[in-house]
């Protein structure tokens, strides 16, 4: 009710300005008294994945707290865990605005933010100083001007700043938004870049003491033999989890939608159907061996039910989160 509320005076901006409100308001509230208006105590679930303990399998998927500045606020609402970032290891603006467009008639969204992110200095500051106990995620990336024959050194820049910090590392490959970043899910230019990560993961193992997990985040645009692939190259390098998915290119589902033919990353319902196939295609490659992530179109405890039906351990809200608030994150907890 009261999320309805804040969502019609939102709504009444456009997309990206919502999100700044909401990014910039947030941390100023938690913590009075008025974050009663999204504090909320939900019943523990705890779930063992990738060697951590998430007090319930619901997080928020990355992209929405790209430079950890709200942390405290989504903790407070009761997400198991908080996947902070696109980081990228120097700022940069992102692609020009507009870049971000709600479907509502579809309950999705369309996005070519290309990691707008403050770098990740300013991400390992605003983690430092913040208090919480939800699990935290910090997803990593590249910058727009490294070129893609270079991009494994962006990571390996990122994964050396944020290991000290993360729970676990999401590491993305998957964004439609940078030029060429799917590339690296294929082939020798994915094995060389999990060999890279796992090689630096084990020095810094050695040297900080703590082991800090790996997360693989993967697009829905992939064909089965290409999943089989990306199983493979998971397999040979032991890579600890995999985020499934990112958002898609396909617009069938939206054809004829205001705003459909934007340019970008479609998330939301529209996606559900075929991210969950992903997660069902991963499980049947990996079984429990390695740990799947579901994100993709939940917006409901039945559609995150259907993600854990499929073989999700875990799973992560974006857009329903934006159409339906903190509630959505209660229905699924509680109803588990
Ligand atoms: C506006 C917007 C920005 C996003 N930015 C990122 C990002 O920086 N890194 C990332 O890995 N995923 C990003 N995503 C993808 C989400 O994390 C998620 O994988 C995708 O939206 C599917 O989930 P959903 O249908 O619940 O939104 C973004 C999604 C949206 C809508």
């Amino acid at each position: 009710m009261l999320y309805r509320l804040a969502r019609t005076g939102l709504f009444q901006f456009n997309a990206e300005k919502a999100h700044d409100l909401a990014i910039n308001y947030l941390p100023k509230l938690t913590g009075t008294p008025l974050d009663l208006f999204y504090r909320q105590k939900l019943p523990n679930r705890p779930v063992e994945c990738m060697g951590l303990t998430f007090k319930n399998p619901v997080g928020l998927a990355a992209g929405l707290d790209k430079n950890a500045e709200c942390i405290e606020a989504f903790d407070a609402m009761g997400f198991g865990c908080v996947e902070v970032g696109t980081v990228t290891p120097r700022p940069q603006p992102g692609n020009d605005k507009p870049r971000m467009f709600r479907l509502l008639e579809a309950e999705g969204i369309i996005n070519r933010m290309g990691f707008n992110n403050l770098g990740v200095d300013a991400l390992v500051e605003n983690v430092k100083k913040a208090k919480f106990d939800c699990i935290l995620g910090i997803n990593i990336g590249k910058n727009k001007d490294t070129p893609i024959e270079e991009g494994n050194s962006d990571y390996l820049i990122c994964m050396e700043k944020v290991y000290q910090y993360a729970d676990y590392i999401a590491v993305n490959i998957s964004s439609p938004n940078t030029p060429d970043l799917r590339t690296l899910q294929y082939g020798d230019a994915l094995d060389s870049l999990l060999g890279d990560l796992k090689a630096k993961q084990k020095e810094l193992h050695e040297l900080r003491g703590n082991y800090v997990p790996l997360a693989l985040k993967i697009a829905p645009d992939l064909t089965d033999d290409e999943i089989v692939q990306i199983c493979d190259s998971l397999r040979k390098h032991a890579i600890d989890g995999v985020i499934a998915t990112n958002t898609t290119l396909d617009r069938s589902i939206v054809e004829g939608m205001k705003h459909a033919e934007e340019t970008g990353g479609l998330s939301g319902r529209p996606l559900q159907l075929r991210s969950t196939e992903v997660v069902a295609k991963l499980y049947q490659e990996l079984g429990e061996d390695i740990p799947i992530i579901g994100v993709g179109g939940i917006d409901s405890f039945v559609s995150a039910k259907e993600k854990l039906q499929a073989g999700a351990k875990l799973v992560q809200v974006y857009s329903g989160f934006i159409f339906h608030g903190p509630n959505l994150v209660r229905d699924i907890v509680k109803n588990l």
